[in-house]
C-alpha cells in the first residue's frame, strides 16, 4: 500500500505551547509513527511574515524554537520531512498562479481570515499578503500533493479554499495533477485547550499559556495560578466543574478517567480544595511534559545540528515541490523552453 502524503505546519511567531501540543503536535507524532504516512512538516515562516513583515527578527528567532519543539515532542527527521517554507521557491510561484483563480471577494469571505483581521485591528491597512495567505496555504498543500492535513478546527476554511482552487485549476487547465486534501481534525473535546485564565483560547498574546519549553517550576507556578470556580471560596463549599479550567485540563491530560470522575464528584459535593486538584493536575502534566522538556534541552545544546536538519528537509521539500511546479507549468502551458538546452 502506498503511503498517504501528510502535510501541516506552524507559523513561527513564538515557542509552541501545550495547546498546540494537544490540538495538533501529538496527533502528528502518532500518525508519523504508524508508518502509514509520508509526513511533511513545515515551519511556515512566509505565512508568519504576512502580518509580521516589519519584525522579521521575531520570525528568525522563533524558527529554531519551533524546530526544537518539533523534535522535543517526537517528530523525527528520519520519518518526517521537516522544512522551512521560505526556502522552497516553488511555493511562491504556485501561489502566483493560484492567485489568478481566486477572487478578492472570496478571500474576504474566508471566516478564519475575517476573524483574524478583526482581532489584529488591521482596519483599512490589511496587508495584501495576509488577505491572500489561504492561497499560499493551498500552494503548500498541493505542492506536495498532500491529501491528509492535520490541523485545528479553525483551519477548515483553508482546506475548503484549497479544494476549490484544486477543482478550479484542474478544470480550467484540463488536468488532474492537483489533489484535493482532507483535514484531519482533533477528536471532540481535544481540539482547543482554554488558557490558564479560563479564556477560550490559549495564546502567547493573552499571556495564558504553558510552553513546552517551560521548566518544572514555571509549570507549577502557572498551574497554581489557574482559573477554577470563583465562588469556591472555602474547601467545604460545593464547587463548579463547568468552566473550571483545572478539570478541563484533567479531562484532556489524565488517562485515569475514574479518578477524574471521583475528584469531580467530591469537588461538586464540597470538601475538595483548589490547591489539591491543582497539585494533582501538575503531577499529571509533569508526566507528559518532563520527557518532552528533557529531549528539548538535549537538542537545544546543538542548534547547528537543528539548522542542518532543517536544511536537509528543505532540500528534499524542494525536490518534491519542483516536480509539482513543472507539472503545473506544463498544464498552464508556460513551459516554453521545456526540452531546450
Ligand atoms: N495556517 C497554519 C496555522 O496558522 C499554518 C500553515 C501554513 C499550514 N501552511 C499550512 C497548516 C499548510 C496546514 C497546511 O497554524
Amino acid at each position: 500500500m502506498s503511503k498517504k502524503i501528510l502535510l501541516t505546519g506552524d507559523r513561527p511567531t513564538g515557542k509552541l505551547h501545550i495547546g498546540h501540543y494537544i490540538g495538533s503536535l501529538k496527533t502528528r507524532v502518532k500518525l508519523q509513527n504508524t508508518g502509514d504516512y509520508e509526513p511533511f512538516i513545515m515551519v511556515a515562516d512566509t505565512q508568519a511574515l504576512t502580518d509580521n513583515a516589519r519584525d522579521p527578527e521575531k520570525i528568525r528567532r522563533s524558527l529554531v524554537q519551533v524546530a526544537l519543539d518539533y523534535l522535543a515532542v517526537g517528530l523525527d527527521p528520519s520519518k518526517s520531512t521537516i522544512f522551512v517554507q521560505s526556502q522552497v521557491p516553488a511555493l511562491f510561484e504556485l501561489t502566483s498562479y493560484y492567485m489568478d483563480l481566486v477572487t478578492v471577494a472570496r478571500l474576504e469571505r474566508n471566516p478564519t481570515v475575517k476573524s483574524e483581521i478583526a482581532q489584529k485591528h488591521f482596519d483599512q491597512s490589511i496587508p495584501a499578503g495576509f488577505l491572500a495567505y489561504p492561497v499560499s496555504q493551498a500552494a503548500d498543500i498541493t505542492a506536495f500533493k498532500a491529501t491528509v492535513v492535520p490541523v485545528g478546527d479553525d483551519q477548515e476554511p483553508m482546506l475548503e479554499q484549497t479544494r476549490e482552487i484544486v477543482r478550479t485549476f484542474n478544470r480550467v487547465y484540463h488536468t488532474d495533477i492537483l489533489k484535493e486534501p482532507e483535514g484531519y481534525f482533533p477528536q471532540k473535546g481535544q481540539g482547543r485547550l482554554p488558557g490558564l485564565d479560563g479564556n477560550a483560547k490559549m495564546s502567547k498574546s493573552l499571556g495564558n499559556a504553558i510552553y513546552l519549553s517551560d521548566d518544572a517550576k514555571t509549570v507549577q507556578k502557572k498551574v497554581m495560578s489557574m482559573y477554577t470556580d470563583p465562588d469556591h471560596v472555602h474547601v467545604e463549599d460545593p464547587g463548579k466543574i463547568e468552566g473550571n479550567t483545572v478539570f478541563t485540563y484533567l479531562d484532556v491530560f489524565c488517562q485515569d478517567k475514574d479518578k477524574v470522575q471521583a475528584l469531580k464528584d467530591q469537588y461538586q459535593k464540597g470538601g475538595l480544595g483548589d490547591v489539591k486538584i491543582k497539585r494533582f493536575l501538575n503531577q499529571v502534566l509533569e508526566e507528559e511534559l518532563a520527557p518532552i522538556r528533557e529531549r528539548r534541552e538535549k537538542f537545544a545544546q546543538d542548534t547547528d545540528a537543528v539548522y542542518d536538519m532543517l536544511l536537509a528537509g528543505s532540500k528534499r521539500a524542494n525536490e518534491v515541490a519542483n516536480q509539482t511546479l513543472a507539472e503545473v507549468r506544463h498544464a498552464i502551458g508556460v513551459d516554453y523552453f521545456a526540452g531546450r538546452k
